[in-house]
């Protein structure tokens, strides 16, 4: 029996992520929140013929709290995405308060349900998180995760572009570590499976560097006003929730890229630190699951002298990301 909530289900990246979750023959109970339009929603899924049950709910009579129940994990694409010349950081003013006020719902309701968090910006919203469920004195860094699975997504489509495979790019695997925004976006070109030409030249190898950095701007600039990536995101979304259900299930050895508190390594992530040179609390990395979330982060491995800059560049924004949540959630709660 599992039960998937998704909070935020009637939106761009809501409906089709939730229509994935739908067609997962492992999942008994779907929850849809939102606050609007989820009754429509789960009515058209539940005629589709696949084991799960669907129910939608919306904020009055206490619609949150039903869908949450006996949830085990909860995915939030809940909050306003980019126009073109916003940053993610922009968002930030309004999605903090709506991932404050879901994430105080599952702290209540669902406190052992893994949280999976896709509303950005995704290096600030994890750590409001973390800090509602502190509050709540039911913090378990182990099953909190921001989501950073397009990035990856992403990074195997470009580099079989590259490679002029496109038919590859679902056997293309690109560690991408770091956070969820421009420069903290670190992809570890060194360290694919399939190496990149031997012969490509500095301005290709950059120019791959900052597709998948801003690979968010294409969409955002191509939708033109009408908000940012839904589709490739209910994708990856889909991705990273099946392999936690996986998990959750009991099979082991699954490995997943995800932004995590570092204190969810039972080291406490000391290896992952010693390389990074300083203490960060949160980090996206390879992280192993089980059933009760995070088994282990997994170190970084060799990095060329590139990749070394390119996490340089990511340290002060992402402590400056996670700081802005940490201060949210104490000057808001
Ligand atoms: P959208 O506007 O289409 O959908 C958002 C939904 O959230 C809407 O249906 C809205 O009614 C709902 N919502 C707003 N306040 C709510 C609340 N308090 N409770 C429940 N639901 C609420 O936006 P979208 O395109 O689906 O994007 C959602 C978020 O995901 C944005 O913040 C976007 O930046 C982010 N995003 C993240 C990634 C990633 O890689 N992590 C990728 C793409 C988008
Ligand atoms: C993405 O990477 O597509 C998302 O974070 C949405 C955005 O704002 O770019």
């Amino acid at each position: 029996m599992v039960k998937a909530v998704v909070l935020g289900a009637a939106g761009g990246i809501g409906q089709p992520l939730s229509l994935l979750l739908k067609t997962n023959p492992l999942i008994t109970q779907l929850g849809l929140f939102d606050i609007v339009n989820t009754p429509g929603v789960a009515a058209d899924l539940s005629h589709i013929a696949t084991p799960s049950v669907v129910v939608g709910r919306l904020p009055p009579n206490d619609g949150l709290k039903e869908v949450l129940t006996g949830a085990d994990l909860v995915v939030i694409p809940a909050g306003v995405p980019r126009k073109p010349g916003m940053t993610r950081d922009d968002l930030f003013k309004i999605n903090a308060g709506i991932v404050k006020d879901l994430a105080t719902g599952i702290a209540t309701v669902a406190p052992k349900a893994f949280v999976l968090v896709i509303s950005n910006p995704v290096n600030s919203t994890v750590p409001i998180v973390a800090e509602v469920f502190k509050k709540h004195g039911v913090y378990d860094p182990k099953r909190i995760f921001g989501v950073t699975t397009l990035d990856v997504v992403r990074a195997s489509t470009f580099v079989a572009e590259v490679l002029g495979k496109p038919a590859e790019a679902p056997n293309v695997v690109v560690p991408v570590i770091g956070g969820h925004s421009g420069v903290t976006i670190v992809p570890l070109l060194s360290q694919s499976t399939h190496a990149l030409p031997s012969d490509i030249s500095a301005d290709a190898y950059a120019a791959l560097v900052k597709r998948i950095q801003f690979g968010g701007d294409e969409v955002v600039k191509a939708k033109d006003g009408a908000g940012s990536a839904t589709l490739s995101m209910a994708y990856a979304g889909y991705e990273f929730s099946t392999k936690i259900i996986r998990a959750l299930k009991g099979e082991k050895g699954i490995i997943a890229p995800s932004y995590v508190s570092l204190k969810a390594d039972p080291a406490g992530g000391s290896a992952l630190a010693a390389e990074l040179g300083t203490e960060l609390e949160f980090f996206s990395s390879n992280v192993e699951l089980g059933t009760e979330g995070v088994v282990k982060i997994h170190s970084l491995g060799k990095l060329t002298a590139q990749e070394q800059e390119l996490v340089k560049a990511a340290i002060p924004e992402l402590q400056t990301n996670i700081k802005t949540g940490v201060t949210f959630v104490a000057e808001k709660y």
